[in-house]
């Protein structure tokens, strides 16, 4: 990794940078893993002395790290930090901003531009760092930019986006971001796959008899109402994160762990999955909202009264059901959910395989889980044989393979995902053939319920799948797992 380049970071007062990128950044630093010589350049809206950007970052730091953190590491990573306001008023703005970048003493030629803003300021951002001439590069230098989601609300608005920035960037200099790709666990999904060699012949339809793709959380939507009614559980989770958890679970073996040919494999793979049809969209589309009712024994409102508007038709639960149209997957069910307000927090990935022994035709089922979060493990279901005398009673046994053991190293997803922007890694970022096969998939969907005002099922807040979201699956035996557990 070139280990002089400048971190511009776009967004630096925000929430995302607060809580994850500046907090992450350091955590990098004291670990070792931050280029030498980086710097990062914040850009935020007002102005601030050198001296108020130190303790603000203090400040994210101390509550971040509840105080707890090396002092020889801060003096160093101070030394990385530079402040600079971008006036929203100011005509200059950039070209103020370009002139400080320019300065050989200060800076390398090597700039990473993380936006960290409202969406719709990406291409106006992108269309002025490229008037001011700070997108082009020089003498084997580079230039990036990395978009935070969403790309788009829409297949259009996504297309749209991407032919005014494709008017100044390559490509390789852009970098959409999906956090969920820097997780840990989601990498394991392909070392699980392809570094055992067990797996490879009964992953597909003829041992495989559903995946189920979850995501649940106990969170409600907190102050984010206004962008949460405006986007709902498909848009917010659905349409990347589940679907790139769909994509490495189902996808064929890359050529090669490169960038370019784990992209490729994905962007097939996406690409195969049929549309929802339209004449049967309610056995492949279900939603609903929470209503009042208690996590962790504290009452919670509900969804429309937190909004203060009872009209809402926005999905605080969504289900879905897919299929891949190829060799391997033609036939099989794939259902993906995502839920605030559940009964518990929990990401992962569940493959039920059939139940088709001829011999031991009570026998039941085997299953294998991929736990993503909180607890990163993978977890199967055997039959085994009850000892004693009865030959034939047998019981579910649990193996357990925890992918994460005490001492392991722990990199926030950001962290990973700010080091691949700095090292020219893209393999954990979405190429636009991914961000509009998604978008291909998820707008029928959204267009539907969008246009149908009547008051989605509710459930209650803490609860579990409501029953009605049952209509989604293709037969009776088919049920939600309610945890990594059963
Ligand atoms: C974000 C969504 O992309 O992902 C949030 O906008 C959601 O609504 C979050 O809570 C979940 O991320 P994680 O990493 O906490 O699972």
């Amino acid at each position: 990794m070139i280990d002089n380049g400048t971190l511009v970071l776009f967004g630096a007062k925000g929430n995302l940078a607060r809580v994850k990128l500046i907090p992450g950044l350091f955590h990098l630093d004291d670990c070792g893993q931050l280029p030498r010589k980086m710097k990062i350049f914040s850009v935020g809206r007002q102005e601030m002395s050198h001296e108020a950007w130190v303790a603000e970052i203090k400040d994210m730091l101390d509550k971040k790290f509840k105080g707890n953190y090396d002092q020889a590491t801060f003096e160093r990573f101070i030394k990385r930090n530079i402040y600079h306001c971008n006036l929203p008023d100011d005509p200059d703005a950039f070209k103020k901003m370009a002139v400080k970048l320019n300065n050989e003493e200060e800076f390398t030629d090597n700039l990473a531009f993380f936006l960290s803003v409202r969406p719709s300021d990406f291409a106006l951002i992108v269309d002025q760092l490229a008037d001011e001439g700070l997108l082009t590069e020089k003498n084997g230098s580079f230039r990036r930019v990395l978009i935070e989601k969403p790309f788009g609300t829409n297949y259009e608005s996504a297309v749209e986006l991407q032919k005014s920035i494709e008017k100044h960037l390559r490509e390789d200099q852009i970098y959409r971001i999906d956090h969920y790709l820097g997780k840990s666990a989601l990498q394991n999904i392909l070392i699980t796959r392809f570094a055992n060699s067990i797996f490879e012949p009964v992953w597909n339809n003829q041992f495989i008899d559903h995946i189920q793709i979850t995501n649940h959380e106990t969170l409600g939507v907190g102050d984010r109402t206004t962008f949460y009614d405006a986007t709902g559980a498909l848009r917010d989770m659905i349409q990347s994160h589940l679907l790139q958890m769909l994509a490495l679970t189902t996808m064929e073996a890359p050529k090669s762990f490169s960038p370019g040919d784990i992209r490729d494999a994905k962007i097939n793979l996406l690409e195969s999955i049929q549309p929802i049809p339209m004449n049967d969209f309610d056995h492949h589309a279900f939603r609903a909202q929470y209503s009042s009712g208690k996590i962790e024994g504290e009452t919670v409102k509900g969804y429309l009264d937190e909004l203060e508007d009872q009209n809402s038709v926005t999905e605080t639960y969504a289900a879905i059901k897919l299929f891949i149209n190829n060799q391997r997957w033609r036939g099989i069910p794939i259902y993906l959910r995502t839920a605030k307000r559940l009964h518990e927090g929990g990401t992962y990935i569940s493959i039920k395989f059939k139940d088709n022994n001829p011999i031991l035709e009570n026998a039941g089922s085997n299953w294998m889980v991929m736990s993503i979060q909180p607890k990163e493990t993978t977890h199967f279901e055997i039959q085994t044989k009850i000892p004693g005398l009865n030959d034939f009673d047998f019981r579910v046994s649990n193996l357990e393979a925890n992918n994460r053991v005490a001492g392991d190293e722990s990199i926030d997803a950001y962290e990973t995902l700010m080091l691949d922007l700095m090292a020219g890694n893209q393999s954990r970022f979405l190429h636009i053939n991914e961000v509009k096969a998604q978008w291909k998939l998820v707008d029928p969907i959204i267009e539907t319920w969008m246009k149908d005002k009547t008051q989605p099922v509710q459930y209650i807040a803490g609860s579990s799948d409501p029953v009605e979201s049952k209509i989604i699956f293709e037969n009776e035996s088919q049920f939600w797992r309610k945890s990594i557990h059963g």
